[in-house]
């Protein structure tokens, strides 16, 4: 397990994946505004689903997220779009409703940079998000995440076009521990 001050990440166990599709993935506002595919109603556990683990799949590292005094589950994060070329792959995370607001968001950033940077050696984390979700930019501005751009209208949400803001940290940037 990889430890951060507050959170674990660990393997997704299967007895998570009911759990984080009931209170993460068929809350549809919540899968329109932070996954860039459309919601579709998945039952839990069939391969495709999204907590559904693909042993295969080198790319894209799911980990799930455990309150480390208790050990209870309180969210999902992926290192996703590994590219072992270019050394960069892209965070993303989501948490239980009752985890949020919590500085949960931002230590699991702290430990997803820990692996990205110490365990696997990439050399960029990027980090893409709506422009309204403050505790997602937050949560990566606090462990050196900057602002690079943003994406004019390339999000379909509920009805309507949205910005997405992007935002990018470098190994020789980041200093483990260090938060803004
Ligand atoms: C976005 C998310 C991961 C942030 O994690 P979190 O644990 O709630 O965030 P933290 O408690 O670590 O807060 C980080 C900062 O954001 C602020 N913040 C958190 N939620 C906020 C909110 N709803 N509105 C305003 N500020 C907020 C905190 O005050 C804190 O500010 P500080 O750094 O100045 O002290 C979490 O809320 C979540 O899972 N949301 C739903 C899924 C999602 O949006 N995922 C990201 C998709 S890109």
């Amino acid at each position: 397990m990889l430890r951060g001050s507050k959170v674990g990440l660990r393997a997704r166990h299967e007895d998570d994946v009911p759990v984080l599709q009931a209170e993460l993935y068929d809350d549809v506002v919540n899968t329109s505004r932070a996954d860039g595919r459309p919601w579709r109603p998945v039952p839990p556990g069939v391969p495709g689903g999204k907590f559904v683990v693909d042993p295969t799949d080198q790319d894209n590292l799911p980990f799930s997220v455990v309150d480390l005094e208790s050990g209870e589950l309180v969210g999902a994060a992926t290192l996703w779009g590994i590219d072992t070329h270019h050394r960069c792959a892209h965070v993303g995370l989501g948490l239980l409703p009752s985890a949020r607001g919590k500085g949960y968001g931002t230590d699991v950033v702290a430990v997803l940079c820990h692996y990205g940077f110490v365990v696997r050696g990439l050399h960029r984390l990027q980090v893409e998000t709506l422009p309204d979700n403050v505790g997602m930019l937050r949560s990566a501005e606090r462990n050196g995440f900057v602002r690079e751009g943003v994406l004019r209208s390339s999000a379909w949400v509920l009805g309507e076009f949205m910005d997405e803001v992007v935002l990018g940290l470098l190994a020789d940037e980041w200093k483990q521990g260090a938060r803004g």
